[in-house]
């Protein structure tokens, strides 16, 4: 079902499933694939199953961290990323009362103090609650090197200035959560932290021939 929300909303496709099927179904190649695989021709119930079928088969678990954690490669990681690992799990950051588990999210939501006014209500669009207001989802951060730009609004181009924020940019709005800590890095442990966050990288899922068209 969460195939409809970006569908629909005015962010991204703001279209309907209707419109989507009806534009889908033109193209013979993928009416043959739905009868093939669905018994049936391209409508909204073949779009979300064939979408929902395919992410499931997005998994990514072969990062120099996964090898170095769940394979036994003990130089998978590199010195300065193993610092980095350490200094992300610390009390002294605190990265890890939200980024946890084996997706680097708790899955729940926070304001991480990115300004006083946001422009995007956040989860209150959704809730209508004021201590809802500028709460963003908690992102995992597999891959997340490859992912800029950053925060639901894009604003920081590379993780040196996402952790600049944490470090020196937090606003202190009212919903602002209390697990962010205050922290100063020197320049090497900035480099660390950001090694770290690029051992996260899976190459072989970048390149699986299976998600490129
Ligand atoms: C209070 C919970 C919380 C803590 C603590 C926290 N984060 Fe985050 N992090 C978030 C949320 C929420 C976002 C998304 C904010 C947004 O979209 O505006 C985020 C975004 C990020 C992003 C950008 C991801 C993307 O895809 O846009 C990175 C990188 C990141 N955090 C790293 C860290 C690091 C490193 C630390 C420790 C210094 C840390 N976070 C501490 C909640 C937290």
């Amino acid at each position: 079902m969460q195939v409809l929300v970006p569908i629909q909303e005015h962010l991204e496709f703001d279209t309907d499933i209707l419109d989507v099927a009806k534009k889908v179904s033109q193209v013979s190649h993928y009416q043959d694939m739905a009868i093939k695989a669905y018994g049936r021709e391209v409508d909204p119930w073949v779009i979300t199953r064939a979408i929902a079928a395919f992410e499931r088969t997005l998994v990514s678990g072969n990062s120099s961290f996964d090898q170095w954690l769940y394979q036994g490669d003990l130089v998978a990681m590199s010195p300065s990323a193993l610092r980095g690992m350490n200094l992300f799990q610390s009390d002294r950051l605190g990265c890890t009362s939200c980024h946890s588990g084996f997706l680097f999210t708790n899955q729940s939501y926070a304001n991480t103090g990115l300004y006083l006014d946001y422009s995007d209500p956040g989860k209150y669009r959704l809730t209508g609650k004021e201590s809802d207001r500028a709460v963003f989802k908690v992102p995992g951060l597999r891959n997340v090197a490859v992912t800029s730009p950053y925060m639901h609004d894009g604003s920081f181009k590379d993780l040196r200035q996402v952790i600049m924020h944490y470090q020196n940019g937090i606003q202190e709005h009212p919903n602002k959560s209390p697990l962010l800590r205050k922290f100063q890095l020197t320049d090497g442990e900035m480099n660390d932290l950001i090694d770290f966050l690029e051992s996260l990288t899976d190459e072989e899922f970048l390149v699986n021939p299976n998600f490129h068209p």
